[in-house]
């Protein structure tokens, strides 16, 4: 048996997987993020481990037999965070997160004055990235920084708080803006333009390897057997990717959480910075992958469901799919948090126009939708300027249970998409994996394979060609009120 554990934006997913590689259990927990100003996004890192504690919990009292036979323990979790630690191993502020786009002068000043280290660091220097953000800290709160001692990326903090040992691995360490990622070791320059000198880093491992052993009251608590090992794991796109099987340039992988990604492997370090596409080591030795990453996914439906107090997400797009026949009339832009790829822009906002007396509820979540596919549309776009085109797209994340999504996406992107067993769960899944490669019960070939596949979803080319005009308004749409939000109150 082996653990995957998966510290998402919005909660911690775990799943029990068993020699065949089935999930023979998950939990899911759920905390809170907090907004104190418009643009900034935190959590509080003691949230995460209540909720791991809380799953493992649930797990040791739903299925004591498989937790005793539990070898391993793997880390997925949300890439680009903060968490400062004090000398004691204490928080000294909440966690900056990946959709925190407070540092947007201090990216600009980077990018201006570091232009040479795009090619170092995989992507040019964004509001998001850790980096940045810490940049931020030395011009803002600077005594923040004087009382920190140690940086983590979220899920190494569980990985502290389960063993005891400050470690990352080179997938998580890729998101900082602070790792070289042809060498796959920390970049000095880097991290002397970001003012991060004084903080020490965490250890960097290869994804599959083992970090430390479980510690030994949590063991006994959790009804796990002595010597359980944690491996470094991943951050969460490259834990998805290991989680179905895409380690090279065949096929591509479209996560659609909180947030979304388009991402290809590739086996060599070819950065293409111009489009904001990300080249960041992947979890494989000598593997990196191109990444179009989008801020804006599910956690838009999210949204509108909230304010319209839709009970839920699935609700809602069923009642859209209900009265679905091609290309709405609203078109909406679907940037709550700003964007990354292809925009680099953390000034630009949501967005709906065409509204009229006549619209209803589920023109608008439409228009949302159509704009989430739009932007992955770009996405796929960018990244077919240095990576190869795959000949298929595999689904995961929550936006995966949807199929009326899936075939959306599908034509509006012209390819095929895929969907495996445990999509859902695919960075859970991945952790779990290289938690087992990290003891040796298999090797990364014979582990990280492909799953059955529950559905494929082949573009509809009628629909695809009615998208296209969209499409274009979509960018036309973005172009005008670009400047708008740029030089306004917003
Ligand atoms: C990737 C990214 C997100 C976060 C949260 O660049 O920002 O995937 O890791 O999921």
């Amino acid at each position: 048996m082996y653990i995957g554990i998966d510290l998402g934006t919005s909660a911690v997913k775990i799943a029990l997987v068993d020699h065949y590689q089935d999930i023979v259990a998950s939990t899911e927990h759920a905390f809170a993020t907090s907004r104190p100003m418009p643009g900034w996004a935190e959590q509080v890192p003691e949230d995460w481990f209540r909720c791991v504690a809380a799953g493992l919990d649930e797990l040791a009292f739903r299925h004591r037999d498989q937790m005793a036979q539990v070898a391993s323990i793997g880390l997925a979790g949300q890439m680009h965070g903060v968490v400062l630690l004090d000398r004691n191993n204490a928080p000294v502020r909440p966690a900056m997160l990946w959709n925190d786009s407070r540092a947007a002068a201090e990216a600009a000043d980077l990018n201006e004055t570091h232009r040479e280290l795009d090619d170092i660091v995989g992507v040019k220097a964004m509001p998001g990235f850790t980096g940045p953000k810490l940049l931020w800290l030395s011009r803002n709160d600077p005594q923040s920084l004087e009382r920190a001692c140690y940086l983590l990326f979220p899920k190494d903090y569980v990985r502290f708080k389960l063993c005891g040992n400050r470690s990352t691995d080179v997938s998580d360490a890729a998101g900082s803006w602070l790792l070289d990622q042809k060498r796959r070791t920390w970049s000095h320059q880097a991290i002397q333009a970001c003012q991060a000198e004084n903080l020490i880093l965490p250890e960097i491992h290869e994804s599959a390897q083992p970090t430390g052993v479980l510690d030994s009251e949590l063991a006994k608590r959790w009804g796990l057997p002595g010597g359980v090992v944690i491996a470094a794991g991943a951050g969460d796109v490259a834990a998805g990717c290991i989680g179905m099987g895409i380690i090279d340039s065949r096929h591509g992988l479209v996560s659609l959480g909180t947030s979304a990604q388009v991402v290809v492997p590739s086996s060599s370090f070819r950065p293409h910075t111009e489009k904001l596409v990300h080249t960041f080591c992947h979890a494989l030795p000598n593997t990196w992958f191109h990444m179009a990453a989008l801020l804006n996914g599910t956690s838009v439906l999210d949204a509108l469901s909230r304010w319209t107090g839709i009970v839920d997400v699935s609700s809602m797009i069923s009642s859209v799919e209900s009265r679905f026949d091609g290309p709405g009339e609203l078109l909406a832009l679907p940037y709550f948090s700003g964007e990354r790829t292809p925009h680099n822009d953390s000034k630009i906002k949501g967005a709906v126009i065409g509204l009229t007396h006549s619209s209803t509820t589920e023109d608008i979540a439409l228009a949302f939708i159509e704009s989430l596919a739009f932007s992955l549309a770009d996405g796929l776009e960018a990244l077919a300027q240095g990576a190869e085109q795959p000949k298929e797209l595999v689904l995961i994340g929550g936006g995966s249970k949807s199929p009326f999504l899936a075939d959306l996406i599908a034509s509006v992107l012209n390819i095929t998409i895929v969907k495996h067993s445990g999509a859902e769960l695919g960075p859970a899944l991945g952790a779990a994996r290289l938690a087992r490669i990290s003891v040796n019960h298999g090797t990364a070939e014979s582990i990280i394979t492909r799953l059955p596949v529950l559905r494929t979803f082949e573009p509809d080319l009628n629909l695809q060609k009615k998208y296209e005009g969209r499409l274009k308004d979509f960018r036309n749409l973005y172009r005008a009120l670009r400047v708008d939000f740029g030089n306004g109150r917003a």
